[in-house]
């Protein structure tokens, strides 16, 4: 966590515009981008599909030619990863990934920031992911093994992560020499992790799988049991908004859990583009990663 007071902010982004395009709702990510982006000197405009003529009555294609012209960025929360890459094919300004089915990087930045801030360091932490293999888990996947960061998995049979990422993954893993374990055995995936993490069960746009995923998901709660097992300094991560089900009260609000934090660091996160702190160093070796 950054104390205001203490953060320069440079008006780097003065004059310049990030077009918003949220297809799913938002707190953090719509928060975090709109006032970060406002604090360094810039103007955010924040577009829903009820707002723009997006997938109603103009194309992706022409939607990206024209925000080119009007914008200096986008950043785009879609359901089809396939919408982001049809967005950045079309359009000549960066495209910044705010949640897709596939991936959630600026997520995965906040969370680095916050582990680094609590640990000191990430390098040979032990994460483990409790939960759904999704797209949080993905950027896991994708990021950890380069900052020297282990990684376990426990996913219920059927809700394991994409097998693309999964190959990545391991090329990763071996590459940098980390742990990488999939499992189906939550007690397993925590026997010894520094930082127990889970996100919803139901991913938006899954909201019709509900009832049985609830089912399928059962005994994968994290709570203070499953905490018993793990390293003595562990803590806890989920990006939000959470329910009961994934995680109980008493691990959710425990001095273990950095969840207030971590979302907060969204914001640090998403604006730290340009040497303003130390953070940055961090900042730029995990964004050139992920
Ligand atoms: N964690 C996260 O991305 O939250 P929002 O859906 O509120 O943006
Ligand atoms: N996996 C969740 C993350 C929400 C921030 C989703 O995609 O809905």
């Amino acid at each position: 966590m950054l104390p205001e007071q203490k953060f320069k902010y440079v008006p780097l982004l003065q004059g310049k515009s990030i077009a918003m395009i949220f297809e799913k709702r938002s707190t953090r990510t719509r928060m975090s981008t709109e006032t970060g982006f406002s604090l360094l000197g810039g103007h955010p405009c924040f577009l829903t599909p009820q707002d723009i003529h997006l997938g109603i009555n103009e194309s992706t294609t022409d939607t990206a030619r024209v925000l080119s012209g009007l914008a200096d960025i986008v950043l785009a929360r879609v359901y089809s990863h396939s919408s982001l890459e049809l967005l950045d094919k079309d359009a000549s300004i960066p495209i910044i990934n705010g949640l897709s089915d596939l991936y959630h990087p600026v997520q995965i930045l906040a969370d680095l920031l916050t582990l680094q801030e609590h640990y000191g360091s990430l390098k040979g932490l032990t994460l483990a992911w409790i939960g759904d293999g999704n797209n949080v888990l993905h950027s896991f996947m994708m990021s950890l093994a380069k900052l020297g960061v282990n990684l376990k998995v426990a996913t219920p049979k059927g809700y394991e992560p994409d097998a693309n990422v999964t190959q990545e993954a391991q090329r990763l893993s071996k590459q940098f020499g980390t742990k990488l374990q999939f499992l189906t055995d939550p007690v397993e995936a925590a026997r010894d992790s520094n930082v127990l993490v889970t996100d919803t069960w139901v991913s938006m746009g899954q909201e019709e799988e509900k009832k049985k995923r609830l089912k399928d998901f059962h005994g994968y709660q994290i709570t203070m049991q499953a905490g018993s097992v793990a390293a003595p300094d562990w803590t806890f991560l989920h990006c939000l908004p959470r329910k009961a089900e994934e995680v109980d009260d008493e691990v959710f609000y425990s001095p273990r859990s950095l969840v207030f934090t971590e979302a907060e660091n969204r914001k640090w996160t998403i604006m730290m583009s340009e040497p303003l702190s130390q953070k940055n160093a961090l900042f730029t070796a995990m964004n050139r990663f992920i």
